[in-house]
């Protein structure tokens, strides 16, 4: 690239025509940069131009992103800033944690048209254990990041019409405690910091006096400071808005008053808050910051807010997830490496670490065959230990039971013997007790005088 102004290049191509060779040129234009005018008009001066057009053509989109307890007037402010009004009833706030809740709106200014996606975290504070309150919070804009990732990846791309859904700002809503931020603020803050463009801002304000005010903002300053919080900064590197930004950075956090209320002040109708001792006006800047807030938010820094999503925050995660996929710029010697060599590299280390596991599963397989082999063995040595234990149980059960039934068979015997010996005895008995009888009968037949017993 050489440093000389397109104009300048084209001017002395023009007027050295044929006679200055192309080196002598080269080596004008490395000398430094001379500012020659055009002779007549060419026309590029027209590309911002151009450029306003193509823009305005496509539209924009701008996604806010709105943290903050419950009930501090997140909703009135998105409809006091967008002079709208939004989503219909607050949400319930008895869910067992935060989830996402995102509306997306077409709007028109002039000839200029926005998508604007207001996202909401429902029931954020609302939990006893507030310890997980920012996971969904995260894991919402990474999936954002990975989406808009994914349809950079693909071979056919449809970026120009894609409907981008990055968090371009959060919206960090403060409670007006008047003390110090509370320790979920400061995590949760933490945790988004390198995400997305924070820009705390002290909600209902009007109920917090104008000395404590600046003593409230000092402390949440410096506890950001302290605890190594990086939030938003307006931009100071362009001139035209270096010194409205600058000033703007001193004043933040904004401390801001919501109200879709329209009361009569003077002769104007006036977004207001009427209290019985007075009113708060929302667009009076001795009353609150919110005027400042829409100034930086959208009239003056919307398009940095846009590109600092893309060029840092999407750049990180970028980074980080292809970083994770094993892509790199350069090898270990810090020579370039191209997509196709890591690609290549990816593979053969992919196929290396599939040919190990294989290897590793074979070897797990064939351990686990043997050790099976080894247990079914021992399993059946000790079956027939076992068989050959009740064998031998059975067999020594049976010589005893034979060894009885012999005992009981002479037993059975002896007393068979025992008892035709007394039968014999007692028919023996019986035959000379009937024989004395006869006898007896038989004496007394022949003497009657023989008296009987
Ligand atoms: P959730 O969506 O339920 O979490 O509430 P939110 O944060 O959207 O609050 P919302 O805008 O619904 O306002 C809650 C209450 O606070 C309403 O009664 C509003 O009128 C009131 N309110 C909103 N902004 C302000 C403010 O700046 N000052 C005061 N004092 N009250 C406000
Ligand atoms: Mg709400």
């Amino acid at each position: 690239m050489y440093p000389v102004p397109v104009a300048g290049v084209r001017e002395l191509l023009v007027t050295s025509g044929s006679t200055m060779a192309a080196a002598e040129v080269a080596r004008q234009m490395s000398e430094g940069a001379r500012n020659l005018s055009l002779s007549g008009h060419v026309g590029f001066d027209s590309m911002p131009d151009q450029l306003v057009n193509k823009s305005v053509c496509q539209g924009f989109c701008f996604n806010i992103l709105c943290v903050g307890e419950t009930g501090l007037g997140k909703s009135t402010l998105m409809d006091t800033l967008f002079n709208t009004r939004f989503e219909g009833d607050p949400a319930a706030h008895n869910q067992p944690g935060v989830h996402i809740k995102s509306n997306n709106y077409e709007l028109q200014e002039s000839n200029v048209r926005l998508k604007l996606s207001i996202v909401n975290s429902v029931g954020f504070g609302d939990q006893i254990n507030k310890e997980e309150s920012y996971k969904s919070i995260v894991e919402f804009i990474d999936a954002q990041f990975e989406a808009y990732l994914q349809e950079e990846l693909k071979i056919k791309r449809t970026l120009h019409n894609y409907h981008d859904s990055r968090i371009h700002v959060c919206l960090y809503f403060i409670a007006p405690t008047g003390h110090s931020l509370k320790s979920l603020d400061l995590v949760t803050m933490k945790k988004l910091d390198s995400k997305v463009n924070i820009i705390p801002i002290i909600a209902k304000a009007d109920s917090i006096s104008k000395n404590e005010l600046q003593k409230f903002k000092i402390k949440i300053m410096s506890e950001l400071v302290s605890n190594g919080v990086q939030i938003y900064q307006f931009p100071t590197d362009d001139e035209t808005v270096a010194e409205i930004n600058g000033t703007m950075n001193a004043h933040l956090p904004f401390a801001v008053v919501g109200s879709t209320e329209e009361i009569k002040i003077g002769n104007k109708m006036m977004k207001a808050r009427q209290y019985p001792w007075g009113t708060v006006q929302v667009e009076n800047e001795n009353h609150c910051d919110f005027v400042k807030l829409r100034e930086m938010l959208i009239r003056v820094n919307m398009e940095d807010l846009r590109e600092q999503t893309h060029a840092r925050h999407y750049e990180l995660y970028r980074r980080c997830k292809l970083e994770e996929m094993g892509f790199k710029d350069t090898d270990p010697d810090n020579k370039p490496f191209s997509l196709q060599e890591t690609y290549e590299a990816k593979r053969n280390e992919f196929l290396g670490e599939l040919q190990k596991k294989e290897e590793e599963m074979r070897q797990m397989f064939v351990m686990r065959v043997k050790e099976k082999e080894s247990e079914l063995k021992e399993a059946e040595k000790e079956l027939h230990d076992k068989f050959d234990r009740l064998k031998k149980l059975h067999q020594d059960e049976k010589k005893k039971l034979e060894d009885k039934k012999k005992s009981l068979d002479d037993e059975i015997n002896a007393f068979k013997q025992r008892k035709t010996a007394a039968e014999l005895l007692q028919s023996q008995a019986q035959q000379s007790g009937s024989q004395q009888t006869l006898k007896r009968d038989k004496e007394r037949k022949n003497n009657p005088w023989l008296c009987t017993e």
